[in-house]
């Protein structure tokens, strides 16, 4: 079977190496289209795969119907919401995920932002330590639990909400359970989103919820930028010069909201949480070895579709 790992945004070259090794240690065909710069490029590349490994790569309708032969689709990573399921189920194809597997990098990245927001983006002005302050969690999956735990080491009270997460689960990890999300903004100097982009989440955060953070708090997004209603984001840090948004899902106002509110909006370059070394060798290598094994005895652990 020929395998095609195709990422605009690059594995490491080890992850490459290893993810290699997995798909022609096991007799197929491994090819690597990276840093492409157009879907049609994308789409000849799948035109003969069988499976194919991808980030955040959109893999819609047009290329389920250019690539007649793919059987499978891996997603290297948690969100899935660049693939069109549905297309994927008629063209008859497997999706997979591979849960869990770069969340720790995604909860250091949101510590890290925190840290950096605390500190005013060490401008050398006075700022704030996140020993003490409340950490509320928007959804508590695997980067979620990762986060609350790197949290409570540095002394963070954290709390969670979560409706598809059973409390005791909650629990066990050591952390609170909020009412309502209005409870969980209202009380946290950290707010920290993890919900997925979903019909039911798009745009769902907006004036009103984020009005309701205490005084000086810090929102984080590591998640998708499509849950923030960006007209009103704009509309609260206008009207609550006290607030901070950083995000590693560049919204598309982000130049507008760098001019008018400087450093008290910060965003990275490209979606950087999972952009580890060690992420990308999971994720990867995990991806890889779905493949083997649904091509071996067709397990689908992770299908998603
Ligand atoms: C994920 O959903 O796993 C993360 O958003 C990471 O995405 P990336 O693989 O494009 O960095």
């Amino acid at each position: 079977m020929k395998v095609l790992i195709a990422t605009e945004k690059p594995f490491s070259k080890k992850a490459v190496e290893c993810m290699r090794e997995v798909i022609e240690g096991a007799g197929h065909e491994c090819s690597l289209l990276e840093k492409y710069t157009s879907p049609e490029e994308l789409r000849q590349a799948c035109a003969d795969a069988d499976a194919l490994i991808v980030r955040s790569d959109i893999a819609d309708a047009a290329l389920f119907s250019a690539a007649p032969n793919l059987k499978i689709v891996v997603r290297a990573g948690a969100g899935y919401d660049n693939i069109d399921l549905e297309a994927a189920t008629k063209a008859g194809a497997v999706v997979e995920n591979t849960p869990g597997q770069n969340s720790n990098a995604v909860a250091e990245l949101v510590i890290g932002m925190a840290i950096l927001a605390a500190r005013n983006n060490y401008d050398g002005t006075t700022g704030f330590e996140i020993t003490g302050k409340r950490l509320g969690l928007q959804a508590f999956g695997q980067v979620s639990r990762h986060v609350a735990a790197l949290a409570k080491g540095f002394g963070m009270e954290v709390k969670a909400i979560d409706p598809y997460c059973p409390v005791e689960v909650m629990a066990d990890n050591g952390v609170g359970v909020a009412e309502s999300l209005s409870e969980l903004y209202s009380t946290s100097d950290v707010l920290s989103i993890h919900i997925p982009a979903t019909p039911e989440t798009v745009g769902s955060i907006g004036k009103e919820l984020i009005g309701k953070l205490p005084k000086g708090a810090i929102l984080i997004n590591t998640a998708r930028k499509e849950v923030i209603n960006e007209a009103e984001l704009a509309e609260i840090l206008q009207e609550r010069p006290d607030l901070k948004y950083f995000a590693d899902v560049k919204p598309k106002n982000a130049d507008e909201l760098k001019e008018r509110f400087g450093n008290r909006v910060f965003f990275t370059p490209k979606k950087t949480g999972a952009q580890t070394a060690e992420a990308n060798l999971n994720a990867g290598v995990a991806a890889a070895r779905q493949i083997v094994a649904y091509f071996a005895d067709g397990t689908d652990r992770f299908r998603v579709n």
